[in-house]
């Protein structure tokens, strides 16, 4: 079978986890990523670095299909910004799912989003554009999260709860169901989330979480 072409813009950490889930899901042909100046021309899992994001323009009349695979912490800015890129050189941005994740036919995930190994996405739930939804994470029945989102590994949102749009939820932290978490909130690992948190808030707070 003739794959598609697949560009990787960003090749980080985060990268790497991108190209076990891309290999496995034999959807995509990697074509290679994209990265930093210095790391041009070096390997990632054996696929090479072969420019920056400068030559996006001339890369686009080439491939059709690329993924985000920087990652998302601090701010979801650099993965918008890439995201909104990328459509507007006529790129389609795929949704990628790891053959050992669990996705409900009841559930909806967006277009340049990946869910990676052992992930869960339950009944209901709704995900949107750009956004990770890391190992072992769970999304659970009519949860919704809003596009560039990143659900880091382990991280549980409960039944119905709501995820703004380019929040980060750390690994391992637990959201109760129904609650509402604004956009652009930072929630650190290992939180227990029992309210509502309102836009671009940090938790835990007061501990100089930058
Ligand atoms: C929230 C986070 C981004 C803050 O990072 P930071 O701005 O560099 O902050 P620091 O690590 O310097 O910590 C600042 C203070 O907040 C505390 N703190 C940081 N994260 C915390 C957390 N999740 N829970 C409780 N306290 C936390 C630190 O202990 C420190 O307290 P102190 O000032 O009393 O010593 C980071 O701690 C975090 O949770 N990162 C996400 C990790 C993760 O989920 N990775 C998975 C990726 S898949």
């Amino acid at each position: 079978m003739n794959k598609p072409g697949l560009l990787l813009v960003g090749a980080g950490g985060h990268a790497l986890s991108c190209i076990d889930v891309i290999e496995l899901e034999n959807r995509f042909r990697i074509v290679g990523l994209l990265g930093l100046q210095s790391e041009k021309g070096s390997q990632r899992l054996g696929y090479p670095v072969i420019g920056t994001d400068e030559d996006l323009p001339e890369l686009a009349s080439t491939y059709g299909h690329a993924v985000v695979t920087m990652g998302q912490i601090k701010t979801p800015a650099l993965r918008i910004a890439m995201f909104q890129r990328l459509l507007e050189l006529g790129f389609v941005l795929p949704t990628i799912v790891a053959p050992t994740a669990q996705v409900s036919l009841h559930a909806t995930v967006g277009d340049g989003t990946i869910v990676m190994h052992g992930a869960i996405i339950n009944a209901g739930a709704s995900i949107g554009d750009n956004c990770i939804i890391n190992c072992r994470a769970l999304v659970e029945h009519g949860a919704r999260m809003g596009s560039h989102c990143h659900l880091a590994t382990g991280a549980i949102v409960n039944g119905d709860a709501s995820v703004g749009e380019g929040s980060f939820i750390g690994s391992g932290t637990v959201v109760r169901e129904g609650i509402r978490i604004g956009k652009h909130c930072l929630v650190g690992m290992g939180q227990m989330v029992r309210t509502d948190c309102a836009d671009g808030g940090r938790l835990p707070a007061g501990k100089g979480i930058k």
